[in-house]
């Protein structure tokens, strides 16, 4: 099966976890992409949408789905989003989209986060994909000097800008034996506004084409 059907069969199912009168977290990527095509069919049934990206925000409402303000709803039952990378354990490398920023917030503010990705995205240890981190403009070099120090390889997203206004760092050559230790050491760098690993809270659910994952 080739990887968009894979990717719209993992939306389709994640349809699923939609419940009535809600409002949804929807992340940002060609995954989700197929998410939100699915979600317009649904509309009448949610009370709207909290988006991740502008991206994903231009796609709603071209559906006709509102997209509200996380200020104005508070917590969600449910955040639907994409990733690069999945270990067993469910923690993430998130930000090839450069939607890190939103995409955390919003995972973070949600009950349950269900992952949608195809088989190419798992792996046994993260790291291969390069690890995008949002970075505060003027503090690029002063990051990247850190991230040097401890064996990495940051390579500056010259020319694109997030949606906050930030630059991107991504970084190569990590093995990531220890997620949650590295993204707490690396959330304390003064100028990091996101790191793209999602191991402190990682996704509650992966569908992988059809099928949900069991966790190790
Ligand atoms: C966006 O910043 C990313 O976190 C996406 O969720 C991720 O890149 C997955 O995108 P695709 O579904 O396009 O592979």
């Amino acid at each position: 099966m080739s990887r968009d059907a894979q990717k719209k069969l993992a939306a389709e199912k994640a349809l699923e976890f939609v419940e009535d009168g809600t409002v949804v977290g929807v992340g940002t990527g060609s995954t989700v992409a197929f998410f939100i095509d699915g979600l317009a069919r649904l509309k009448g049934r949610i009370e709207g949408a909290v988006s991740s990206s502008e991206q994903s925000t231009r796609q709603l409402k071209g559906h006709g789905i509102p997209v509200l303000d996380l200020n104005a709803v508070g917590p969600l039952k449910l955040y639907v989003d994409g990733a690069d990378e999945c270990d067993p354990w469910n923690r993430l490398i998130k930000g090839g989209g450069g939607a890190l920023t939103r995409e955390k917030i919003i995972a973070q503010a949600s009950e349950r986060f269900v992952c949608i990705i195809d088989e190419a995205k798992q792996v046994e240890l993260l790291g291969k994909f390069p690890l995008p981190i949002e970075v505060i403009p003027m503090a690029r070099s002063l990051v990247a000097r850190a991230i040097a120090e401890m064996d990495g390889q940051p390579v500056w997203r010259e020319g694109a800008v997030t949606d906050n206004g930030n630059w991107i760092l991504d970084v190569y050559n990590w093995r990531i034996q220890d997620p949650v230790g590295l993204e707490a050491k690396l959330n304390q760098i003064p100028g990091v506004v996101t790191v793209g690993l999602f191991a402190a809270r990682a996704a509650d659910e992966v569908i992988i084409g059809d099928r949900i994952r069991p966790r190790r």
